[in-house]
């Protein structure tokens, strides 16, 4: 099988699925790339967590500070451009300190539903929504999959996975699928996705109904969709606009559950627990088009900007 390998460069090269698959069993870490604090090789950094916090603060506030280089500075949870830069700081935060589980419980529930159909893993072309630093790239990949495009609106996301999980992702776009630029449109239709992974990157200002609803419509049907979302955002208590597109999606047969599970996402600041909710569907047909421009007319009131075309990382 020969696959199109493109790289954030642009520059393209032939693979076949093996070499590709040799190249990054030879240059992947197995592990992520964290040492412990005082391993000569760590940069010189540590996290300090806040004692006290305002009550429990919102996910998207939460924050702890970072000290380097002798300074001491705060940091908030989403300055994920700050974050990616520093190599290990994301795995330290989000996986030693707080422990999260969301990349392996959305890839092995995915597997599971996988497996239990005539698909398999190692066939499906999945696009990674909110890639970050390739974690979940990593984790599906580790459950079997082989083929793992990643997008991320952030170019330090492309660059922090380039550097620390080289050859994992057959290729990473950077783009605002809000907006798409052409390249990015063209490189949607053309691609055969066949499943769309989003892992604790629905909401909270991050990816928001439109685009979600975007790299849903780039996979074919019928296709495999996997995601997590805070489980708030799934009750009618939710102002992301998230509750009432899922339900909707399921209603009117869009996508159909194949897999639902609540679970324990993360800590937050404090140690409480977060809960968020796995689904696993599969989709049946596209978000339709009165949705879609309804979505893009929305967005536009909120991003206030008109449609530009975004860099290529
Ligand atoms: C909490 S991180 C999750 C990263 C990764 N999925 C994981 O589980 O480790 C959220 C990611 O979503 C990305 N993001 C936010 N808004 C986005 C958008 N509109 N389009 C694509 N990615 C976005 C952020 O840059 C960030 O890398």
């Amino acid at each position: 099988m020969l696959l199109r390998v493109e790289t954030e460069a642009g520059k393209g090269t032939h693979q076949t699925m093996m070499q590709r698959t040799m190249q990054r069993n030879q240059t992947r870490p197995s592990a992520p790339p964290v040492l412990a604090a005082g391993h000569p090789n760590r940069p010189d950094w540590s996290l300090e967590f806040p004692h006290e916090v305002d009550g429990d603060l919102q996910q998207d506030s939460e924050w702890c500070h970072l000290r380097i280089h002798g300074e001491r500075r705060r940091l908030r949870f989403h300055d994920y451009d700050q974050i990616y830069l520093i190599p290990g700081l994301y795995e330290h935060l989000f996986y030693e300190k707080l422990k999260c589980s969301s990349p392996q419980v959305i890839a092995e529930l995915l597997s599971k539903q996988v497996d239990a159909s005539d698909d398999s893993m190692g066939d499906l072309k999945i696009l990674d929504l909110g890639a970050g630093n390739g974690m979940v790239g990593e984790a599906l990949i580790e459950a079997g999959a082989d083929s793992v495009i990643g997008v991320d609106i952030i170019r330090e996301a492309a660059q922090a996975t380039k550097r620390d999980r080289p050859g994992l992702y057959e290729d990473y776009l950077v783009d605002d699928l809000t907006q798409p630029s052409s390249a990015t449109r063209t490189r949607l239709d053309r691609e055969p996705f066949t499943c769309l992974a989003s892992v604790s990157a629905l909401g909270f200002g991050d990816i928001p109904p439109l685009a979600f609803c975007e790299a849903f419509n780039a996979v074919s049907t019928p296709g495999w969709v996997a995601f997590n979302i805070k489980e708030d955002f799934l009750t009618r208590r939710d102002d992301t606009g998230f509750c009432g597109l899922i339900h909707r999606m399921f209603d009117e047969g869009i996508m159909e559950m194949r897999d639902r599970r609540r679970y324990q996402h993360r800590l937050g600041v404090s140690g409480q627990p977060l809960y968020y909710v796995a689904v696993i569907a599969t989709k049946e047909r596209d978000v339709p088009e009165p949705w879609m421009a309804a979505l893009r007319e929305e967005n536009g009131a909120v991003d206030g900007s008109p449609a530009a075309e975004a860099s290529p990382a």
